[in-house]
Formats: C-alpha cells, sequence, structure tokens
C-alpha cells in the first residue's frame, strides 16, 4: 500500500520528504541481535546501503529503526558537487534510476558528524585516483575510532567504468569490503579480494541511459536488479567458497529475497526498497533474515 502511494509522488518529493524525516533526533535502537559480517560485529543482518546517508546527517535518525548497520557515504577526499537535477527517476516495479554524481562535503566533515554515533558504522569511500582512496581510508584509521569497516566504491557510474582495468591496491588496518557492479569484471574484482582477505559488496547500481535524469543516464536500483545481483552473488560465492564475507545489495524488499540472498551472503544491504516502503522495512528485514 505504501509503496503503491510512494509510486504516484514524484521521487524528487520523496526525497526532500524523507531529508526531514530523518533529520529529527530520534534515540537509537537498543541491539536485539549479535551478528558478524566476517570480522566486523553489527546488530544484525540486514543494514542501510551506501547512498541513503551520503553526508552523515540520518545516521542518528537511521539508527532508531534498528538496521543491523549503517553504510555512511559514498565520501570523496575533499568536497565535490554533485550532478545537475534530476537526479532520479522511477522505474516500475519499485525501481529507481539515480544519477547523484558522487556529492559529498568531503570525508572529513562527514566523520565529525558521526563521530557520536554509538552504532556499527561503515563508511563508503569513492575516488577518482587511487590517491584520493587510499587518503581516505587512512584519514578513517586515523580520525574514525567508530567506523567499524571501510567499504570502497569501485563501482559508481559514475566513474564511466575507470576502475575495472585498474583496481587500486588496498590494505587498511581496517575491515576492508570492495564494491563491485553489475558491468565490473567480476573475476578481477574477487582476485582483489581473496588477494587481501578483503570482504566485497555485490552489487553497485546498472549503468541505463535515461532522458528523464539531467546528465541523461544514471544506475539502475531497486527489483530490476535483484535477479542480476543473485546471478553475481551465486558467481561470487562459488568462486571464493566460504573464506570471505560478501554482503548482497540490490532490490531486496521481501523476507523471501533477504532469505534467498542470505543463503550465500553474510548481509544484506537495501536502499531502494527504504525509499518505497519506509525505514521500518530495515527493521523487519532484519528479523527475518536472522532466522534460518
Ligand atoms: C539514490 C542512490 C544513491 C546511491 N549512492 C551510492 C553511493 O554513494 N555509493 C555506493 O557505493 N552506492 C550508492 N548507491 C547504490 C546502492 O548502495 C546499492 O548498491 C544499489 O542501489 C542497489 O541496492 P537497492 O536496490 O537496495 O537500492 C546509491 C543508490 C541510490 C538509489
Amino acid at each position: 500500500m505504501l509503496a503503491r502511494l510512494t509510486e504516484l509522488i514524484p521521487s524528487e518529493v520523496t526525497r526532500r520528504l524523507g531529508r526531514a524525516l530523518f533529520s529529527l533526533p530520534l534515540p537509537p535502537c537498543r541491539p536485539g541481535v549479535r551478528w558478524r559480517v566476517g570480522p566486523v560485529e553489527t546488530n544484525g543482518p540486514v543494514g542501510i546501503a551506501a547512498g541513503l546517508d551520503k553526508d552523515g546527517l540520518y545516521t542518528r535518525a537511521l539508527s532508531a529503526f534498528c538496521p543491523g548497520f549503517i553504510v555512511v557515504g559514498s565520501t570523496t577526499a575533499r568536497p565535490r558537487r554533485g550532478n545537475r537535477p534530476p537526479l532520479t527517476a522511477r522505474l516500475r516495479p519499485r525501481s529507481l534510476v539515480n544519477a547523484m554524481g558522487l556529492p559529498s562535503p568531503g570525508l572529513p566533515v562527514v566523520l565529525s558528524r558521526i563521530s557520536k554515533v554509538e552504532y556499527p558504522l561503515f563508511v563508503s569511500v569513492a575516488g577518482f585516483t587511487a590517491g584520493e582512496i587510499l587518503e581516505q581510508i587512512r584519514y578513517i584509521e586515523r580520525y574514525g575510532s567508530n567506523v567499524r569497516a571501510i567499504e570502497v566504491n569501485l563501482s559508481s557510474p559514475t566513474y564511466k567504468g575507470m576502475w575495472d582495468k585498474a583496481a587500486p591496491l588496498l590494505e587498511s588496518k581496517k575491515p576492508l569490503f570492495i564494491k563491485t557492479g553489475p558491468t565490473s569484471e567480476l573475476r578481477a574484482y574477487l582476485e582483489l579480494a581473496r588477494r587481501g582477505g578483503h570482504g566485497l559488496v555485490i552489487t553497485n547500481t546498472l549503468p541505463v541511459a535515461d532522458p528523464r535524469i539531467g546528465v541523461g543516464r544514471g544506475g539502475l536500483s531497486g527489483l530490476w536488479l535483484y535477479p542480476a545481483m543473485m546471478r553475481m552473488l551465486e558467481k561470487a560465492r562459488a568462486h571464493l567458497g566460504g573464506d570471505l564475507p560478501i554482503i548482497a545489495v540490490g532490490g531486496v524488499m521481501s523476507c523471501r529475497q533477504a532469505k534467498a540472498a542470505m543463503k550465500l551472503a553474510n548481509a544484506v544491504e537495501v536502499l531502494t526498497g527504504v525509499l518505497y516502503y519506509g525505514p521500518d522495512l530495515v527493521k523487519r528485514l532484519n528479523a527475518c533474515a536472522a532466522q534460518p
């Protein structure tokens, strides 16, 4: 019902309404479940994916809805303006095209905003050079004592494929998770994760053309992405065996989908589902995905 209603409202309007809701000073949820995603302890298997709280402004409010963990970002090393609007457009059923263009106030601002949030937090870093990514990893090691893990976004459609051939060598004192996309060369990313002992996040959005978006193209998320995500997840798990943690993200909105993904993944993330059903979805999915 809520998702049907949401489909009738322009996506730019719901994005702004969400901004107001998530700015409320709500108290964090008390953890019901203890979960492990590889080396990282979380409050459950279903977290909020990178992109909902890019600037660290909503982290505290989101923690009131009992996600297993929250991924803040993606950040860039220095402030960056995003693309010209419209930035999002809906697609039926329950899908979205977005081209935010990796806007960020810069990692130092984001880290200072979330420094007092006591909740399982990941920070997603994006970068246009290996130096920009490594600089942010070092910064989080030094100043992000409450950040439990780092997601390295190597697959934003904004890059236009630039990391496909030359992924940077990565190492960190914090657990690292490499985020891959549907057009990335999966094997190269699997090898990168295996060599470094890093986790994987599967998947980012699928690059598509869309004349409704300001820059004429964007990344597809939501239900349309789910089958591609599951195929990638199956390939990755078959290739890696049980050794490395994998987080599944792409169109998960129901208990059935979350459970299917959890057969192969160690955790699930959700974004577009939250935009259609509201943040309470994550609480519901957390409860059912934790059961066998
Ligand atoms: C509006 C929007 C912004 C996003 N921004 C980011 C981002 O900054 N970094 C990132 O790694 N992924 C970003 N994503 C991708 C999501 O984290 C996720 O991988 C993708 O949307 C698939 O999951 P979903 O179908 O549950 O949304 C964004 C997605 C959306 C819809």
